[in-house]
């Protein structure tokens, strides 16, 4: 990224990452923006809640930028928010409104107060230091199942899985169809190099965010990870796709995400 920048001499150098499990340390970032004169927007959308919980570091003190979304690792609502340093606030403020953004959606923004504020409470670092261990348990599980880690492993709520080394003819989109019929929702996703396209791809990307909110733990992860190598290995039989099906309904049962809710 440094010999890049020497070279092209960026205006704005933008961090941050949709589908990788390693943890993005925003120093090295600020050094290179510094030795260039370029600002440092960091892009924390995935790893929000894992900053907010502290099991990532916070970029707030480097960056010029911080952008987010609300509704991935951080809980909340689907959205988004800016932060950043104050002689930039007037700028940001008009691009979004009125630039870009049309009426406000207040129940939107009453419910990013509330992420806000469940983000802020020590029970929310407990929350995102499970989900971690929670993914290193599903990896290194997933990893006895054959798959490869795409990077070697995890140090957040996501891993990437490259689906050759388990079988070279099962694509991601296969994959996600076929645990979609098991009850297991993944996603396709690309892996460096992929030799097929963006809509097949050769990656699949699973995370453990939603369910470590239904209270599952390292032993559930291992288990959901022999759930999926089941279903994978015998796609073509519906009878062992149904009895998958039921496995996972019945785990599921067990681990109600609004138990203090009644119907
Ligand atoms: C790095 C990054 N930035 C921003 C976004 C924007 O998220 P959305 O389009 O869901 O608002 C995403 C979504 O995956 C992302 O991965």
């Amino acid at each position: 990224m440094r010999t890049l920048a020497l070279e092209h001499r960026p205006k704005l150098i933008v961090a941050g990452a949709t589908a990788y499990a390693r943890v993005i340390d925003p120093a090295p970032f600020r050094e290179i923006a510094d030795e260039v004169g370029a600002l440092l927007m960091f892009d924390s959308a995935h790893v929000a809640g894992l900053i907010a919980g502290g099991s990532h570091p916070d970029p707030v003190p480097y960056a010029d930028v911080v952008s987010f979304t609300t509704h991935k690792t951080l809980r909340g609502p689907r959205g988004g928010a800016i932060v950043c340093r104050e002689e930039f606030a007037k700028k940001i403020d008009s691009a979004v409104f009125p630039g870009q953004q049309g009426g406000p959606l207040e129940h939107v923004i009453a419910a990013k107060a509330v992420a806000f504020k469940e983000a802020s409470q020590p029970s929310f670092s407990t929350y995102t230091h499970q989900i971690v261990a929670n993914s290193k348990a599903f990896g290194g599980a997933l990893a006895n199942e054959g798959f490869r880690m795409v990077s070697g492993g995890t140090d957040n709520h996501m891993v990437l899985l490259d689906l050759r080394d388990f079988d070279g003819e099962l694509t991601g989109k296969v994959a996600q169809e076929v645990l979609d019929r098991a009850g297991i929702t993944t996603n396709r996703n690309t892996i460096p190099d992929d030799p097929r396209s963006a809509f097949i791809t050769s990656g699949l990307r699973v995370g453990t965010a939603a369910e470590t909110t239904a209270g599952m733990k390292e032993k559930e992860f291992e288990r959901i990870a022999s759930l999926m190598a089941r279903a994978l290995r015998q796609r073509d039989d519906e009878t062992a796709l149904t009895a998958v099906r039921h496995e996972v309904a019945a785990l599921c049962a067990d681990f109600n995400p609004y138990a203090n809710f009644t119907k």
